[in-house]
């Protein structure tokens, strides 16, 4: 490994009382950080994968499983069951010295199973704000937090930090390897979980396969045949994560923990194409609203399912994880705040249809076309006045058989599609539209790699999406996307962490 990037770890145990529950499962989930579609075996890769495939195997792979474009979404969604239009945070990612972070009005996923009478741990990476205590994975359900606020953060060229506030910053980790230290410690809260009677829930949420492009040496061994250094490096720690999510599940078996356990594995966003990922054969990456930025690999494991060694073609999405496990858990989501989620559990273990008919995949009022990819201009008076939503507007919804996408669904270079690794032929169905058109509406069951726009061909199906975005619209919050706080100073303690006081007065 060239260096220590992993610099500094952030450690913080509260203990809570032992509470009595009935029969539940524990339920581990395995988040993956910019894991491409392209890059599991069971897709074909170059890339082996023989942990995920086997456990994939043995349970239920999720063949159109979506998450959100970038990392913040896609967690904010996880842990609250709700579209990131219902919680402000539909623009972007939290920014490190952002004052933001999920509403504290929300209520999160740990929070609900703690009511359940769940242990609740966390190990990894956090990013959803920090700003204050109350932000803390501690202080929004999790019993024990291991890992990082952030992702790793490069303030100067060589130089990271990593943050917390009121906890032990952990400098004897430096330098360990992220995919094995997070599995070590995930393993560990398995092992210290000797309560039999009483479930936990175990969130890993990796490092593993984001940037920087860094993986001890002997997992390069098997990839001497890729020539592209950064798809070998990417390869490397692909095969690290799977190990490390072998070790995981053994830790569960030698446990005797497995045998009352469901276990989810989920990317939380497309693969980025600039750093080893792919998603081919799907259209653009990380970042876009395009099937390569929003679906993604997913799978669920364990001896609870009734229908093991299946493949789910239907419509799941990363908002279902809450009122699924709160379901699996007997307690209850009568809250205040309507969810977005489904309870997706018939259609995962028994085959059921899925509940969930339509899937925003997002509006984004905030985002501004870039002045070099321009939408092809909307002549005054005119084509679009009819659209019961403004086409200018980032905005994507699908149904089973359907997905509309509005205003520039791409991110920088990004609205093609990335030839499969290791193939230098170029792509000659590159999109001839430049500027592009506002609207564009695809059969994504027949055609789930976006090449065929049909929105001259079915007004109807149009219109009624259009609608829909409407609709949706109209039960949007504000964004939420505060200027950077020049008071957030890491330097200063060279830690990253809270640095605004909570409500309750509470300083740093
Ligand atoms: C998995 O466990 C083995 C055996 O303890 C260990 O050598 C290896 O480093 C672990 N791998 C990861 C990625 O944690
Ligand atoms: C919510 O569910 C809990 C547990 O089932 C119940 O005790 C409570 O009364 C319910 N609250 C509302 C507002 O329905
Ligand atoms: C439509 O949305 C664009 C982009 O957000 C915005 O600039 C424009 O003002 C909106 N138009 C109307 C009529 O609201």
């Amino acid at each position: 490994m060239s260096s220590e990037w992993l610099r500094c770890v952030v450690v913080f145990l509260v203990s809570v009382p032992l509470v009595k529950a009935a029969q539940q499962p524990n339920i581990v989930f395995i988040l993956a950080d910019d894991y491409g579609w392209h890059d599991i075996g069971y897709y074909g890769s170059e890339i082996h994968t023989p942990h995920l495939d086997k456990l994939s195997a043995s349970g239920v792979r999720l063949e159109r499983y979506y998450i959100q474009p970038i990392c913040t979404p896609s967690r904010n969604q996880l842990m609250t069951g709700r579209y990131q239009i219902h919680t402000g945070l539909q623009h972007a990612i939290i920014i490190p010295c952002q004052p933001d972070c999920i509403p504290l009005d929300e209520k999160l996923l740990p929070q609900y199973l703690k009511e359940a009478g769940y242990s609740t741990h966390m190990v990894g990476k956090w990013h959803l704000g920090m700003y204050q205590t109350g932000c803390l994975p501690t202080h929004r359900g999790f019993d024990t937090f291991f890992g990082l606020y952030l992702v790793y953060y490069f303030k100067a060229d060589s130089y990271s930090l990593c943050v917390t506030r009121n906890t032990r910053a952990a400098p004897e980790y430096n330098g360990q390897y992220s995919a094995e230290l997070f599995s070590q410690k995930a393993a560990s809260v398995i092992e210290n979980h000797e309560n039999h009677e009483k479930p936990f829930f175990l969130y890993v949420s990796l490092q593993s396969v984001h940037e920087p492009l860094q993986v001890p040496d002997h997992y390069l061994e098997p990839y001497g045949f890729i020539e592209d250094p950064d798809r070998k490096m990417y390869a490397g720690m692909v095969s690290a994560m799977d190990e490390a999510v072998a070790n995981i599940t053994a830790a569960l078996k030698r446990t005797g923990h497995w045998e009352n356990t469901v276990l989810v594995f989920s990317t939380d966003n497309g693969g980025q194409t600039k750093q080893g990922g792919s998603n081919w054969p799907l259209r653009g990456r990380k970042g876009a609203l395009w099937e390569g930025g929003v679906r993604g690999v997913g799978f669920v494991a364990g001896p609870l399912l009734k229908q093991s060694g299946t493949v789910n073609h239907e419509l799941i999405h990363i908002s279902d994880w809450l009122p699924t496990f709160v379901a699996l858990a007997g307690g209850s989501t009568n809250t205040s705040k309507p969810l977005d989620g489904f309870n997706v559990w018939p259609t995962i273990s028994k085959g059921h249809p899925s509940p969930r008919l339509e899937l925003l995949h997002n509006i984004d009022p905030a985002f501004n076309t870039p002045k070099t990819r321009e939408l092809r201009p909307i002549a005054s008076g005119d084509a679009w006045s009819w659209s019961p939503f403004n086409v200018s507007i980032r905005a994507a919804i699908q149904t089973a058989e359907w997905k509309l996408l509005t205003g520039d669904p791409g991110c920088h270079d990004c609205d093609h599609w990335f030839p499969r690794p290791g193939d230098n032929t170029p792509d000659s169905s590159q999109p001839t539209e430049n500027p592009q058109k506002p609207v564009q509406l695809f059969n994504i069951k027949d055609d789930p790699e976006e090449r065929n726009d049909l929105s001259d061909e079915f007004p109807e199906v149009l219109n009624h999406l259009l609608s829909r975005l409407n609709e949706y619209q109209k039960t949007a919050v504000p964004v939420v996307f505060s200027p950077v706080d020049p008071s957030c100073d890491p330097d200063a303690k060279g830690l990253w962490g809270p640095w605004a006081k909570d409500a309750s007065g509470e300083s740093v």
